[in-house]
């Protein structure tokens, strides 16, 4: 593949943590400064994608002897089908993509649900993504558990298959090791416990350097 011009931020947290919101802001700030922007998400729109969103929501069931190996193949296949038919054209047209979760939220979400030995399986989830691009930055958005789920309360959605109040603690707690999850990638962990306005100028201040370069 010919070399991205363009730059690949992604924005990870546990669910509630304002990724989309700060996906949102930034969207806006960067059109505002007439730079090519790209907002999209995963799982992707496309077919592996909407099928996750019906087993997110509920409205479809996967296996549940191997649920997690079922949830991160399908994920992973996701991934590569988002990265060769939305993220890598954008890349090349130069344009800045904004994606709110990637193959983080895969090591995260699948490992602390797989049971038995989470490093392994995260080992495992790292080398079924082995393809997958690397981000120019990620940025986790770190909220204290009760914080996000206030914040979903109050979004008045569904709930969704992985929010229960015990695995999003230790979510958070994975969140805050991005160094042990993937190791090599540029991670940011940054404060979301503050408000909207507060959280998109930190984010700011630390891709300033990335989006220059
Ligand atoms: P979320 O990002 O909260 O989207 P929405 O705002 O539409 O509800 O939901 C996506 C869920 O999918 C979230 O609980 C995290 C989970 N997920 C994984 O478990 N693995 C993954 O690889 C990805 C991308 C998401």
């Amino acid at each position: 593949m010919p070399e991205a011009l363009g730059k690949f931020i992604v924005f990870e947290g546990i669910d509630g943590a304002g990724t989309t919101t700060q996906v949102e802001v930034l969207a806006r700030a960067l059109l505002a400064e007439r730079r090519l922007v790209h907002t999209t998400r995963e799982p992707s729109a496309g077919p592996i994608g909407s099928l996750l969103r019906l087993g997110l929501s509920g409205r479809t069931t996967f296996s549940s002897a191997r649920h997690a190996q079922v949830m991160a193949l399908l994920f992973a296949a996701d991934r590569l089908d988002h990265l060769a038919c939305e993220i890598e054209p954008h890349l090349r047209e130069g344009t800045v993509v904004l994606c709110d979760r990637y193959d983080l939220s895969s090591i995260a979400y699948q490992s602390a649900t797989a049971g038995d030995d989470p490093l392994a399986f995260a080992r495992w989830v790292r080398e079924l993504n082995r393809d997958a691009v690397r981000p120019d930055l990620t940025l986790v958005l770190d909220v204290a558990p009760e914080v996000a789920d206030k914040r979903r309360r109050q979004r008045r959605s569904a709930v969704e298959l992985y929010e229960d109040a015990a695995l999003q603690v230790r979510l958070a707690e994975l969140y805050r090791r991005p160094g042990e999850l993937v190791p090599g990638d540029p991670v940011v962990v940054l404060d979301g416990n503050r408000g909207v306005d507060e959280v998109a100028a930190a984010v700011r201040a630390v891709l300033a350097p990335v989006l220059a370069g």
